[in-house]
């Protein structure tokens, strides 16, 4: 089949190579010149493991190119995924559309023969029902159908998502539709990854359930956390406790400085407002916003508890910027609210992340930017884990030792065990398990 990919952000460059892999012939459009120069000379925009060679692969087989211009890729179509930006609305919460619905009008100028529309993007409930009637206002003579496919890859495990999902979820009520989305995804199906047909707005809103619920169970132990840390209870323990419960399950279950990334923070606002419009509320999905919204910035005290109470003055060391390991991803990363709050409280800052420094450079201001782990330590009174990488899972602490002002360790990820670094010498500061010297 013949794909266009509009928008070739973290989703549309895995998803345009994955359908590739697959065999499709695929056309990825951003608007963003230097991504898709950059693209075209083999460089990634993204860190993202294992894309580059993918890209490579599909692009020397001639079936992944990229492009500037829309109106090409959609006129030869038989698929035009919308795979646009929708971040938080500036002022109130709400999903910005802006980019899907330009989107949509740039496509149905461009639509030539029976195409599917499909939106990948994460868009509150309706939003399908705008991108068509945008598209038949435009273009009323377009023979096209609408339909939502929402997105469920993970950055950092982006093609192992996609290429092997726990569902791919398929909203239409329309079976010519329903005919192009299976051909799209047979080579999943035929791996018995369950296809979930459904209606526009279910699927839509099937999205918003998923992020808003894992954003709930990753607070909930958050809270729970916090109360093993007052009653001398070890968080790890819990969550393995309950998550052998198949009802409950284990993932998403590690206490930490509060989820961030670019899904969960403006999903959750959007579903809460998508609620409100509707005269209902989500006090559930409320509750769990606020309380991920103060825990980021509170993570600074622990640094400061681990230092008596004094951080004037002091260098903090903070390994791991970005909102998770294996990305480059900074968005509503844990880390930012957190620097500038230990700025904020006198101390000066030196960090490293293996993948998300340029990023970080753009948000992040008066710190040090270093080259490694052991840098980064230099003249540190704490260390601190931010983001688990996994070289950041071994440190050397007899060498962080030597280089540190104090051998201090707070550990927001829960990566060491209290009991191993209090053998190296260092205070250790962690996440609902108790204090150990
Ligand atoms: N990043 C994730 O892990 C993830 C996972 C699931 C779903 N999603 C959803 O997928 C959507 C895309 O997210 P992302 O992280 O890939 O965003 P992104 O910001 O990385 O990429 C979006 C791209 O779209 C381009 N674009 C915007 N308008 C365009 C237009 N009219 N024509 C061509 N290109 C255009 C931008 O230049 C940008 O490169 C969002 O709705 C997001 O919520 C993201």
């Amino acid at each position: 089949m013949r794909v266009a990919m509009i928008g070739t952000g973290y989703v549309g460059l895995v998803s345009g190579a994955c359908f590739a892999d697959f065999g499709h012939e695929v056309i990825c459009v951003d608007k963003d010149k230097a991504k898709i120069g950059a693209l075209g000379r083999g460089e990634m925009p993204i860190y993202e493991p294992g894309l580059n060679d993918m890209v490579a692969a599909n692009s020397r087989a001639g079936r992944l190119k990229f492009a500037t211009e829309l109106a090409r890729a959609v006129a030869d179509a038989d698929a035009v995924f919308i795979a646009v930006g929708t971040p938080s609305r500036r002022g109130d919460g709400h999903a910005d559309l802006s980019f899907v619905y330009d989107a949509a009008r740039e496509i149905a100028h461009a639509l030539d023969g029976f195409t599917v529309v499909i939106t990948k993007s994460t868009v509150p409930v309706g939003t399908g029902d705008e991108v068509e009637r945008i598209i038949r206002e435009t273009r009323p003579d377009a023979n096209c159908a609408v339909v939502s496919n929402p997105e469920f890859l993970r950055e950092g495990a982006a093609i192992q998502d996609f290429k092997h999902p726990d569902r791919i979820v398929v909203g239409t009520n329309e079976m010519r539709a329903r005919e192009v989305m299976s051909e799209l995804y047979r080579p999943l199906y035929l791996n018995r990854s369950p296809i979930l047909f459904t209606d526009r707005r279910t699927a839509e809103l099937i999205k918003y359930a998923a992020n808003a619920f894992l954003a709930t169970k990753i607070t909930f132990i958050n809270e729970i956390a916090d109360l093993a840390e007052k009653v001398g209870a070890d968080v790890q323990e819990i969550a393995r406790g309950i998550g052998l419960d198949n009802r409950i399950g284990s993932k998403f279950l590690h206490a930490g400085p509060g989820y961030g990334g670019s899904c969960f923070p403006k999903d959750t606002m959007a579903l809460i407002k998508t609620a409100q419009d509707h005269a209902t509320s989500l006090r559930i999905v409320e509750a769990v916003a606020a309380v991920n919204d103060t825990r980021k910035r509170a993570m600074a005290r622990k640094v400061s508890t681990a230092l008596g109470g004094e951080v004037r003055g002091k260098t903090i060391a903070v390994l791991g910027l970005t909102f998770k390991p294996n990305t480059d991803d900074m968005r509503e990363a844990p880390s930012l609210p957190l620097i500038t709050a230990l700025q904020d409280m006198g101390g000066k800052v030196r960090v490293y992340d293996p993948a998300g420094m340029e990023q970080a450079k753009s948000l992040i201001s008066n710190v040090t930017f270093c080259d490694d782990a052991y840098t980064c330590a230099e003249g540190a009174s704490a260390l601190v884990i931010v983001t688990e990488w996994e070289q950041f899972r071994a440190l050397d602490f007899q060498r962080l030792k030597k280089v540190m002002a104090q051998p201090i360790l707070v550990d927001l990820r829960n990566v060491y065990r209290p009991d191993e670094i209090a053998r190296h010498g260092f205070v250790y500061e962690c996440v609902g398990r108790a204090r150990k010297l």
